[in-house]
């Protein structure tokens, strides 16, 4: 049977993370897996933080903290955002303390060195005197050769998400001490990419069916592909093997191979914890490998991991698919902790809900092109599309009910049941199963599908005015009612996946006993077979589902945007 082995990109264990990651490639997971789930697919969902490499030392070592302790804070840090954001992991590691992490990676190395996948070179590389050590990626930044881009890092250009080589930079220096490194020789071994390419990846990269903004970039890449280094002279990270080592000391693997191999090494950390089988899910067939990343990090989940995957010669699966997103920006500027452009996360969940940020995030996602979280458009999702349509549905009809019918859903008789059948469903609008756009990766579509449902319910509303049938024909009235709650209750189950805490809390208002989550997903409602038969159910407390938000109070976060990039300015 198709498993579905589902993960999100590591994140970096040496920084908050901020809404342009989250809806990158945690938040799309997350509502993934679940629709999956509901859909009965076998669902695994992998995550934890990369927690080796330049970007963690120099973090640790500008607070003077010790590397391992540094990044189980920001483990627990990143983990928690997470926690708050409802996006639910099956695990949650770091890449330094999962059990079988470092051997794992060890023997990917091996088996890739033994299969004649790995050159040993002897190369230059930028060496800085005044610290008396070679400077590895992120330790050197100059301008990037290829866009121009002044703040490129060592291993590739946060700008245009070129991989580069430091000694091509015209003005590289050493981001401990600013000075200008001198080129020294040393030694290292390189991932044959060309040879993997010729053999394995072109051809594979061809036939598979990438997103098209997903597909240039690997095309593009794997003409160009060069053997990649993948050691580094440094002390944090997995050391290479000692077996291999040919002599060499002090060389670890480089962050970017040991921490897609994270993916692994979590799954057995998963699989160990519970006597399951880990290899079923990544050396067979039948499991579809989903990669959630941001557009950065494509030629690693596209190219290298897929590369080495195969050339361990394991059975490996390689990546079903790779729904990678563009860039997310702060109201039409990059999101930046250090120029202050960007939103406090712990603050903005002390005053804003957690479900109706997932709903925005989704329905502003960068899918195709770029796109920005913009306040005000923050405001209208959670005004108009989900307190004027999804919430004003469930509150009007179970206030009603409520009121006049001592909280129970009313009866509904089969001809009344016919009529509002062809009503609801022929006439008053088009719906459609927010899962199908889901599954295809299309997030924005499925949040104006989940709005478009309870419209259409709105206006079935407004159309037969049960407020005003009650006293002239009290059944018909109770009639529409009945079929509102029934319709309420499949919105519900089509709102688990992307609003999960809205969607629970709408389920019991219904009346309903359970997890909405675990009621399985709905068929698409066709005449005369969809109702659960709610009639008679007493409903149960009534409350608001989505707050209205108030101009003033999204005033002041644009307000205090500004002020906080002016004062760091
Ligand atoms: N830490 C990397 C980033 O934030 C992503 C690593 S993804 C993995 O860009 F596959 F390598 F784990
Ligand atoms: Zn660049």
């Amino acid at each position: 049977m198709v498993r579905y082995l589902v993960t999100s990109a590591l994140p970096y264990a040496n920084g908050p993370i901020h809404f342009g990651h989250v809806v990158g490639a945690y938040l799309p997971a997350d509502v993934y897996a679940r629709t999956l789930r509901m859909q009965g697919e076998e669902v695994l969902y992998v995550c934890g933080t990369d927690e080796h490499g330049v970007a963690i030392t120099i973090g640790a070592e500008k607070e003077n903290r010790a590397y391992g302790e540094y990044v189980a804070h920001w483990r627990g840090v990143i983990k928690s955002t997470f926690d708050r954001l409802g996006i639910r992991f099956d695990v949650w590691s770091g890449t330094s303390i999962s059990p079988c992490h470092a051997e794992l990676s060890q023997d990917f190395f091996r088996r890739l060195d033994v299969g004649g996948y790995l050159l040993q070179r002897e190369e230059e590389q930028l060496y800085c005197v005044n610290d008396a050590r070679f400077l590895a990626d992120r330790y050197i930044a100059g301008t990037c050769p290829n866009c121009g881009y002044p703040e490129a890092r060592g291993d590739e250009c946060p700008r245009c998400a070129k991989w580069l080589n430091p000694l091509e930079f015209a003005d590289p220096r050493c981001k401990v001490c600013g000075s200008r490194p001198e080129k020294r020789k040393t030694r290292h071994w390189y991932l044959d990419l060309p040879k993997l390419r010729d053999e394995k990846l072109g051809a594979w990269a061809k036939e598979h069916e990438w997103k098209p903004n997903v597909q240039t970039f690997v095309a593009n890449q794997l003409a160009e592909v060069e053997p990649r280094p993948i050691t580094r002279d440094m002390q944090w990270g997995v050391p290479v093997p000692e077996d291999r080592a040919r002599g060499e000391r002090g060389k670890v693997l480089y962050v970017w191979f040991d921490a897609p191999i994270g993916y692994v090494s979590f799954t057995r950390e998963w699989a160990d914890a519970r006597g399951a089988d880990w290899q079923s899910w990544w050396r067979s067939e039948d499991t579809r490998l989903v990669h959630f990343i941001g557009k950065d990090n494509i030629p690693f989940h596209c190219v290298v991991f897929p590369a080495m995957l195969y050339g361990v010669k394991q059975g490996y699966v390689l990546p079903w698919h790779v729904p990678a997103n563009e860039f997310y920006n702060l109201e039409g500027r990059k999101f930046s902790t250090s120029q202050g452009w960007y939103i406090d996360l712990d603050e903005f969940f002390a005053r804003f809900d957690a479900d109706a940020a997932r709903f925005y995030l989704l329905s502003s996602s960068p899918e195709t092109k770029d796109s920005d979280f913009n306040w005000k458009d923050f405001q209208s999702a959670n005004n108009v599309l989900l307190a004027d349509t999804i919430g004003n549905l469930a509150s009007r009809v179970l206030k009603f009910l409520e009121k006049y019918y001592e909280a129970k859903i009313p009866a509904l008789s089969p001809e009344h049941a016919a009529e509002f059948d062809r009503i609801l469903l022929g006439e008053c609008g088009a719906f459609a199963d927010p899962g199908v756009a889901i599954r295809e990766f299309r997030f924005r579509r499925a949040c104006e599908e989940l709005a478009a449902n309870a419209r259409l319910a709105n206006v079935f509303v407004d159309r037969v005015a049960p407020w005003s049938l009650r006293k002239t024909e009290p059944e018909r009235a109770g009639a529409a009612l009945a079929t509102c709650c029934e319709w309420l209750a499949v919105l519900a189950q089509w709102m688990a996946p992307i609003l999960p805490g809205k969607a629970q809390k709408l389920w019991t208002m219904l009346g309903n006993l359970g997890e909405v989550a675990e009621q399985g997903w709905p068929k698409l409602p066709v005449a005369g077979a969809w109702r659960r038969g709610l009639s008679g159910q007493r409903i149960g407390q009534v409350e608001g589902l989505f707050p209205k938000l108030d101009d003033a109070v999204i005033q002041a976060e644009i307000d205090a945007l500004h002020r906080r990039a002016a004062a760091k300015a």
